[in-house]
């Protein structure tokens, strides 16, 4: 099986999927956050090496106050106890994002959890909150733009280069999942995406489980990618 490295999934969907319950949308991100503890897993146990999680847009602050203090107390909550699975299994978490806007209590349990399982070597978690994809770039051209200040030569700089300026120095996405039926990107990795293959469902993030996963990893398997050549020996 040709498995993805790096998968990275738009959690989307939590809301609604409350909303129809008669629940109210807090419920739905409890619902998403234990989906996540098992996919995180499940996807490791699948081959995959990376997998980056949208969890919090720097967008989402547009939210009501009520929904946004449910989300970070949920992410206090949870990397502060129930991370011991995602350890225990040897997985890195890496949270990418901005810390200014963030309550002391939410960057003291990011650093917690990055601290605990820093020497983890099965796979990475990354964990996007307070992430914007143009906001990753913009900093990482003031990153690079102050290394070029203090002397670094860019004449033979490339795109590969930049990576090491990004949040995290992650490899680039392989397959990118959106739950919930939204067609678009809604700001996340754009530096990252460039040759992703793209998987859309209409399926809510709280039910996207184990076999949703699958059927991903299988259309992904039957995808030719091209990178801009071409594989198709036929057709030279
Ligand atoms: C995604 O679910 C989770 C976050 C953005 C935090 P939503 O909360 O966007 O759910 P819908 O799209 O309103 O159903
Ligand atoms: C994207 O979902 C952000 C997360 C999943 C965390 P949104 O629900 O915020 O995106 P839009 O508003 O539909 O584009
Ligand atoms: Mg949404």
């Amino acid at each position: 099986m040709k498995v993805p490295n790096h998968v990275a999934i738009i959690m989307d969907g939590n809301g609604r999927w409350a909303k129809e319950r008669g629940m109210v949308r807090s419920e739905g991100h409890l619902e998403g956050s234990k989906t996540l503890e098992k996919l995180a897993i499940h996807a490791m146990d699948m081959g995959v090496k990376v997998l980056s999680v949208y969890a919090f847009s720097t967008d989402n602050f547009k939210r009501d106050k009520q929904e946004v203090d449910y989300l970070m107390n949920l992410i206090v909550k949870y990397f502060n106890t129930k991370f011991e699975k995602i350890n225990k299994r040897g997985i890195k978490v890496v949270i990418s994002g901005r810390k200014e806007n963030l309550r002391r209590d939410v960057i003291e349990a990011i650093n917690n959890i990055q601290e605990k399982t820093k020497d983890n070597k099965e796979g990475i978690l990354n964990i996007c909150f307070n992430y914007g994809g143009q906001e990753e770039i913009v900093d990482a051209a003031i990153k690079l733009a102050t290394d070029i200040k203090e002397g670094l030569n860019v004449t033979n700089f490339k795109r590969e280069d930049f990576y090491k300026y990004l949040y995290h120095d992650l490899p680039p996405i392989d397959l990118l999942i959106r739950t919930g039926g939204e067609l678009r990107v809604s700001n996340f990795m754009l530096y990252q995406l460039s040759y992703s293959e793209f998987y859309f469902t209409n399926t809510y993030f709280p039910d996207f489980g184990k076999s949703e996963f699958n059927k991903a990893l299988f259309m992904y398997e039957n995808r030719d990618r091209r990178f801009g050549g071409i594989n198709d020996k036929e057709s030279k």
